[in-house]
């Protein structure tokens, strides 16, 4: 299967990094270098580049200290066409534009770019709200009318919560409609592509080494059939709350390892692999939905001490068309090696392999 190729990225007054301008190759780019250099300000800012998307809590933070604005720049092959993906940040605000022309964050290619980082963890131990947050990042990738319809659905509960504060309930009937329209529709989507979220992660899980069998299900606080009675025999307690309390803006994604609730019985290392082959899962939906593989962006690989997910992490950076790797060690078998210092990246000279090497029956590093 054919790939995006980021061609180049350039990045302005983003975090640490130095303006600079940088050729990927395809392959394996790896980029390795001490605590503190600024790599996994390179893949955020590839990542922000290619899907638009950051999850930072305010931008001002992506912006360099002392600076008003930044701005990264993607140079991108897509489907055979080139194009130029730019974002200009400054004072909470996020300019995209696509060869040269403005548009908005859903206008992007949505099957840029995977990023795979060692937080990821925190979607197995963290809340149901960063599970979900998970599941509705990337069904909204999936689908841009997914996107519209959760938008309209958060926008629904926000002024439904309105209304409920101010006790308004004989408008609640008009609240109500809305609110189970868009949720029944989010509800079913979220169904439906479970399905192949399941066995597409259950199946990485496997590949993974993990003899528990992984498990994921929606814990659903309604159901499509019972939203609009659920909603009225909960009217009383939500008036007194002031808040709206059933619906998919409360569920959330269940992750069990052999049998049990992962949150709360999984190993760290355990969570570790969940996460992983939910990243996996999402790299291979975005590829069967698009028809391309996105580009694969795996942050701190050295991070990982486990010999088997770290296979696991370089063979599948060798598996796609392309990848950036970082580390604070050089990732074996790259295409290309930048040595990252103090917010700059210089190239290295190829590592040197010795006759031994390359005789046939030598072992490869890391095999
Ligand atoms: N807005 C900003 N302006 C200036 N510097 C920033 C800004 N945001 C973050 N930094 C700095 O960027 C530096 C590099 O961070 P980064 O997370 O990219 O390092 P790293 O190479 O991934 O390190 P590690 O190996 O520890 O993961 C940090 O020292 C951080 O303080
Ligand atoms: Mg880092």
């Amino acid at each position: 299967m054919q790939g995006v190729h980021l061609e180049s990225l350039s990045t302005l007054n983003y975090r640490n990094l130095a303006p600079c301008t940088l050729s990927f190759p395809a392959g394996v780019t790896g980029v390795f270098g001490e605590n503190g250099a600024g790599k996994t300000n390179l893949l955020e800012a590839a990542y922000l580049a290619l899907t638009g998307l950051s999850d930072v809590t305010r931008l001002e933070q992506l912006v360099q200290s002392g600076e008003g604005e930044a701005y990264v720049r993607a140079d991108l092959e897509s489907g055979g066409s080139l194009s130029i993906q730019e974002v200009g940040l400054g004072r909470g605000r996020r300019q995209l534009k696509v060869d040269g022309v403005r548009v908005r964050t859903g206008d992007l290619p949505r099957g840029s770019a995977v990023w795979i980082r060692p937080e990821d963890s925190d979607l197995v131990f963290g809340s149901p709200s960063g599970r979900r947050s998970f599941l509705d990042a990337l069904l909204s990738r999936l689908s841009a009318r997914y996107a519209q319809q959760l938008a309209r659905y958060d926008r629904t509960v926000s002024q439904r919560n309105a209304a409920l504060r101010s006790g308004e309930e004989w408008a609640m009937h008009v609240w109500d409609d809305a609110l189970v329209k868009l949720g029944t529709d989010i509800m079913l989507f979220r169904r439906r592509a479970l399905t192949r979220l399941s066995e597409l992660a259950m199946e990485a899980n496997t590949a993974l080494g993990s003899r528990k069998a992984l498990a994921l299900s929606l814990t659903e606080s309604t159901t499509p059939e019972t939203y609009a009675e659920d909603l009225k025999g909960r009217r009383a307690e939500e008036l007194a709350r002031g808040s709206t309390v059933t619906g998919p803006h409360r569920d959330d994604l269940a992750l069990t390892l052999g049998g049990f609730p992962a949150s709360e019985y999984a190993s760290r290392g355990e969570g570790r692999t969940i996460a992983l082959a939910l990243r996996r899962a999402e790299l291979e939906l975005l590829s069967e939905r698009f028809g391309e593989k996105p580009v694969l962006l795996i942050d701190d690989f050295s991070a990982e001490l486990d010999p088997a997910r770290r296979a696991f992490l370089l063979d599948l950076a060798a598996s796609v068309p392309q990848a950036i790797v970082t580390g604070t060690e050089r990732a074996p078998g790259a295409a290309l090696t930048l040595r990252a210092h103090a917010g700059r990246f210089t190239p290295e000279p190829q590592e040197t392999r010795t006759p031994e090497d390359l005789s046939p029956d030598s072992q490869e590093v890391g095999a």
